[in-house]
């Protein structure tokens, strides 16, 4: 039986894509294998939000070349018994593949320089892998995909989960708001909604499968829009899925974050009383900057409803050390991070991404600026989310 490695960096939307990605595989009949040394196919499934993640990406696809570089490989059949004269054989080398959003941010560039890779894929083609795969090895072949589609809905369909008591369903793919910091757009493409029927098939597969607690993805939620079916009307149907017990959903981007939401979520009890509302910075400057469409006044605001109405917590990202950003933002920064109390914040150094906006701004707040402005948030979010944990 053949054998899969999957490696994931990123986010939820990731790791869904990769558990998705399996399920393909094992219906095939192939087999998951967590050796690298035993796979037949190693995916490595990527993430370019920031700089760190690729190079870490980069330095495991690196790692990979000792695997063999076209044709054959080595590999120890006997390891207990050294006494054996035969002790190693012949294999293929593994078919491997740099999938998802880096493919597409630096795929080619990779492609040419790893001749050890055979695939490079972006998300958008995460439903032709199998194909892809079965070509290299049929056909001594490298591949690489870079176009910006619609997934086939297949993609979705198999019923391998990681986890049984908890899915993630992808609502939308891609973004079209263009934060001016974030590659997403680039590297997944434009929003495109599913079918509020293709997500409703795949969360009754869930509960087919025993899993009554599913979290909805999207880059940002509240831009699903299908043929008039918007986030709130979508959340409402899905609350009615008799089975389900539990939903939640990430991410809500505040510029269109609606009360319309909020009095969903207090009146269902279905819905986690929880809401992930990053909101990257507390300096309007900046936010002008970072083209995220609302103020600090808005965005307090905001979260006065979310209490007022639904009563439950927040959890948040920001990122320091955008370009500009001087010390009075930061104190803004700071102050939204006191007031709001988040249950727990996500805080990032910024990370220029070529092709964005943002990055002819250039990079100029020092390393060990970001650093002590990270720290410092870091440990007053230390302490607030200590006075949740009991
Ligand atoms: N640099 C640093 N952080 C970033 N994020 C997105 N793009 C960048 C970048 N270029 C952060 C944002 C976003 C989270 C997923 O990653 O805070 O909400
Ligand atoms: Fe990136 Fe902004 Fe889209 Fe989020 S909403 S994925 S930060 S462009």
């Amino acid at each position: 039986m053949p054998k899969v490695y999957i490696k994931t960096f990123g986010c939820q939307m990731n790791d869904r894509d990769s558990e998705a990605l399996a399920g393909i595989f094992l219906e095939k009949g192939w087999s998951l294998t967590a050796e690298l040394e035993d796979a037949d196919v190693i995916l490595v499934n990527t993430c370019s939000v920031r700089e760190h993640a690729e190079n870490r990406a980069i330095s495991f696809l690196g790692s990979l070349k000792r695997l063999g570089v076209r044709g054959k490989r080595l590999v120890q059949k006997n390891s207990e018994n050294s006494l054996n004269a035969n002790r190693y054989t012949l294999t293929a080398k593994p078919v491997i593949g740099l999938i998802g959003c880096m493919a597409r941010n630096r795929g080619k560039e990779l492609f040419k320089k790893m001749n050890h890779i055979d695939l490079v894929c972006g998300p958008s083609s995460f439903d032709k892998v199998f194909e892809y795969v079965d070509k290299i090895k049929k056909e001594k072949v490298r591949v690489i995909d870079l176009e910006d589609r619609v997934r086939n809905e297949e993609f979705y369909h198999a019923s391998f989960r990681v986890d049984a008591h908890h899915a993630q369903v992808v609502i939308s793919t891609g973004c079209s708001n263009y934060c001016s910091y974030c590659v997403v757009p680039f590297v997944r493409g434009n929003l495109r909604p599913r079918h509020p029927d293709d997500i409703i098939r795949e969360i009754e597969r869930n509960l087919s499968l025993g899993i009554k607690r599913i979290t909805l993805l999207g880059q940002n939620v509240n831009d699903y829009n299908y043929a008039g079916t918007n986030f709130v009307k979508l959340l409402e149907k899905i609350t009615k899925i008799e089975e389900l017990k539990e939903i939640d959903f990430v991410t809500s981007h505040p510029k269109n974050t609606s009360k319309e939401l909020f009095y969903l979520m207090a009146s269902s009890p279905k819905i986690r009383k929880h809401l992930h509302l990053p909101f990257q910075s507390g300096s309007n400057r900046i936010l002008a900057l970072m083209n995220r469409g609302y103020t600090r006044e808005f965005y307090l605001n905001l979260v006065k409803d979310y209490k007022k109405i639904v009563k439950g917590s927040l959890s948040t990202d920001i990122i320091v050390g955008f370009p500009y950003e001087d010390e009075e933002d930061f104190n803004f920064t700071k102050q939204v991070l006191e007031e709001v109390r988040f249950r727990y914040a996500y805080i990032f150094k910024y990370s220029p991404r070529p092709n964005t906006k943002a990055y002819s701004l250039g990079d100029d707040v020092p390393e060990k600026e970001k650093e002590r402005r990270h720290a410092i948030l870091l440990n007053l979010q230390k302490e607030i989310s200590k006075s949740y944990d009991n």
